[in-house]
Parts: structure tokens; sequence; C-alpha cells
């Protein structure tokens, strides 16, 4: 089955790209962009929309033009209703915002990403299966009896964040802050929080800050085999080729990518792809016969979600893109969500079809230098994953109750809850 998309009638120019409805179901905007202006500035904001595969890959892959020193607009999501009172909340108890991964450009974000890298290297990766299997079984024991669960709160969070937990070194007694602090990342990405909401964020990032910084001082005295000891201990080469321990800003900058970039993106595809499969009965078929179909599956699911739907750059130069003229100092959104369902490339974009034989060359991960660090764990979770939740969620269907809300979010997106049904196998 293809999800109708109704054309937009109204004119680009008077689209605003921040309404919320439009970030709640954006493909009939995106389609717009792609058939009438691939690199269109925004009159209202002045940003530019990039929404064609290849334009989003040409930009991606150019970190030197198109830099990713876009921390200001992360904190607020680009609107201007960050209060002050949440920038004196961190001010006072919190550790000050320093750009490391994701907001970082080359030489600096060339140490940093080597510094992690090897913890997300398939072979790293490919070790954590069996915790994956174990965490998969444990999490569906919870409810298994009641032949029903809300899929987002009860399999598709907990997973990442158990793992991740686990490889930071961090105790999964803490389970239910990781899931809090992870939610508070998440909405100070969204764009759409109140001053109010911004307070409440600053409150959880500061408690998040304080319990990683005394879990990083207790590793730097008693290193294991985890992620926050290395940070804890590890020494570090810096842009300016010094060599010298992580200072604490720095790693819980690390951490802080680490639990946002990874959780509510991986949850999100979950909960995505079980939705997919019970609206595509014909679908589910091929892949409940046929397990090995499961990792084409997932990718077909990445492509049509895209959780990351867009990324900031902002242009270092003067420069063009796609036959339009960018000056120095531009915002940019690639519209990754967009290129994913680009019909250029992919036919009939909005089909979710398990075959697909070019899923993979999705940007749900991104491209170029920035490419997404967790990608080979994330993937390696959901494949994991999946052959477990069919083999034991049977006869998986909608229960009453879903409203199927996408919360409106200018970078990331996904389903809020999913109520689902299933025979105990
Ligand atoms: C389905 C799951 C995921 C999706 C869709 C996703 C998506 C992305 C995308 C699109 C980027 C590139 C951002 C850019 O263009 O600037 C990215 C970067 C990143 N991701 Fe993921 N991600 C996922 C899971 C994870 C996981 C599990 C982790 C870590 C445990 C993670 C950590 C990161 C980090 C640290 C970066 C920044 C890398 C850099 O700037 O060099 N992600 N991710």
């Amino acid at each position: 089955m293809s999800e109708t998309i109704k054309p937009i009638d109204e004119k680009l120019e008077n689209l605003n790209i921040f309404d919320p409805e439009l970030m709640k179901c954006p493909h009939a905007f995106y389609k717009k962009l792609r058939d009438e202006s691939p690199v269109y500035q925004d009159p209202t904001t002045g940003i530019f929309q990039v929404s064609k595969h290849e334009l989003i890959c040409e930009a991606a892959r150019n970190a030197k033009v198109f830099s990713n020193d876009f921390g200001a607009l992360q904190k607020d999501g680009g609107s201007d209703s960050y209060p002050q009172e949440a920038a004196e909340i961190m001010a006072k108890d919190g550790y000050p915002s320093v750009n490391t991964m994701l907001t970082a450009d080359p030489p600096r974000h060339t140490k940093y990403r080597g510094l992690v890298d090897k913890a997300f290297a398939p072979k790293r990766v490919a070790d954590m299966v069996p915790a994956i299997e174990e965490k998969t079984n444990y999490i569906i024991d919870q409810f298994f009896d009641d032949g029903k669960c809300e899929v987002a709160s009860q399999i598709a969070q907990p997973l990442p964040i158990r793992v991740i937990a686990e490889a930071l070194g961090a105790s999964s007694d803490d389970y239910d802050n990781f899931k809090i602090w992870s939610q508070a990342f998440t909405d100070q990405l969204s764009g759409t929080s109140t001053p109010d909401e911004h307070i409440e964020i600053a409150k959880k990032l500061v408690q998040f800050q304080q319990y990683f910084a005394d879990r990083l001082s207790e590793k730097a005295k008693n290193p294991s085999d985890d992620i926050l000891s290395d940070l804890a201990t590890l020494d570090f080469e810096d842009e300016n080729d010094v060599s010298r321990k992580l200072e604490t800003a720095e790693q819980l900058s690390i951490i802080q990518q680490l639990l946002v970039a990874g959780n509510a993106t991986t949850a999100h595809s979950i909960t995505e792809a079980i939705k997919l499969l019970i609206e595509n009965p014909d679908q589910m078929e091929l892949v409940v016969n046929d397990h090995s179909l499961i990792p084409n599956m997932i990718e077909e699911s990445l492509r049509l979600l895209t959780p990351t739907n867009n990324m900031w750059r902002i242009a270092t130069e003067d420069t063009e893109l796609g036959g339009v003229a960018i000056p120095a100092g531009s915002a940019l959104l690639l519209r990754y969500g967009s290129g994913n369902r680009d019909e250029e490339l992919f036919e009939n974009p909005d089909k979710f079809d398990v075959t697909r034989n070019n899923a993979r060359r999705h940007v749900a991960f991104g491209q170029g230098i920035h490419v997404c660090l967790g990608m080979n764990l994330s993937r390696k979770e959901m494949y994991t994953a999946f052959p477990i939740i069919l083999g034991r969620l049977k006869n998986m269907r909608f229960a009453d109750g879903n409203k199927f809300n996408y919360s409106p979010n200018v970078l990331l997106r996904g389903l809020d809850n999913l109520y689902i049904e299933f025979d105990k196998a």
C-alpha cells in the first residue's frame, strides 16, 4: 500500500516552514519543493531548503563550504524563544556547551570522531548481539502475557536506551533517568518549545550533566571496559596537536550526542517499521515467511520515516548549489526526509516495498564526514530485534486508541505512540 499524499495548492512562499501541521506530515511540502525549487530560499526566514537526493549529498559531502558549526541554531531549534532563565540555569549549575562531533568542523571534528569511532566499529557492535537479543526478550517478557502493548514506550524506547547505557558503562537502574534525559534532548531540538518548557529542559540537562560528571570521575579512578572509561582515561590529541585528557564539558557533549542521536532515532525507526508492516499485510507476510528480508525491510522503513528528517548547515563562503546562489553565513536545512522520497532515485517513492532493490541508498544516516557514528549499532539493534519481535508477537494488529501523531520537530520525526495487539507464539 502506498501512502496517499494530498498535493498542496498553496504557493511555496505562503507556507510557514515551521508550521507544526506541516512538520507533522511534511511529504506534500517536500514534493512541492522537489518539483518547483530544489534549493529554495524561504522568504520569511531566509533559510535555504535542499530537497533533492543528489543536492543533499553534494552539500553533505562538502563540509568545507557547508559547515556543521550550527550549535547556536540547535540549542533552540532555530526559534527565538530561548529564555534568559534557561541560559542562567545552564550557566550556574551546568557545564558549558562545546562543539564536539555533530556541531564541529575539521580539524576539531576529526579528532573527536577518531576518539569514539572505534567504540562503534562493526566488530565491537557484532560483539553486542547476544546482549541485544537478551534485552529484546527481556523487554517483550514485560508485556507478553497481556497480548497487547504500546510499541514506542514498551519496545522501541527501552531497547536502544538499555543498549547504550550498557555500552557507556552506566547502570541499567538509571534507565528511567536516561529516558527523561533523552526526551529532554529531543524536545530541545523541536523548535516548538515554549520558554517555560525550555526552563524545564535546562533543569533536566543539568541533572544529566551532574550524573555523568560523577560517573566519569568514578571511571577515571576505576576504569573498566566501556565508553565512559575510555572518555575518562584516554589521551586525546586536540586540534592544536596537544595531547591531553578530555575536559568534562567535552566528555559530556560526546555522551549527550550518543544519547540524543541514538535513542529517539532508533526508537522511532522500530515503531515505524511495526506500523508499516501492520498497514501493509502483504509486506508483513513476505517478511514473516522470510526473515532474510528483515534488513531490507528496516532500510525501507528508515527511508520512508527518516528519523533525522532534516539537518542544519551554515555556508562558510559565497557559494552555489543546484544553480542557486547562497551567500556566506546562510543557514540551510538538508531535507533528508525529502531526499529519501526523491522520485528520480526511488520508483513509486511513497510505497513501502520490503524488496526494493535500492532501499539502502537512503540518506537517513546522512553522508560525508558527519555520517551517523551509530549506524552500525542502530542497524545491528534492529536487525537483531526484529526476528525476535516477529517470532514472538504473532499476527500483530492495531489496537484501539491510535492517533498516529508525529510530534512536530524541526529535526526529528517519529510516531508518539502505537497501540497493538498480538497472538502469543
Ligand atoms: C535509526 C537510527 C539513527 C538515525 C536515523 C541517525 C541519523 C543520523 C544522521 C542523519 C546523522 C548526520 C547528521 C548530519 O548530517 O550532520 C547522524 C549523526 C550522528 N549520529 Fe546518528 N542516527 C541514528 C542512530 C545513532 C546511534 C545509535 C548513535 C550512537 C549511539 C548515533 C550517533 C550519532 C552521532 C554522534 C552523530 C554525529 C556524527 C558526526 O558529526 O560525526 N546515531 N545520525
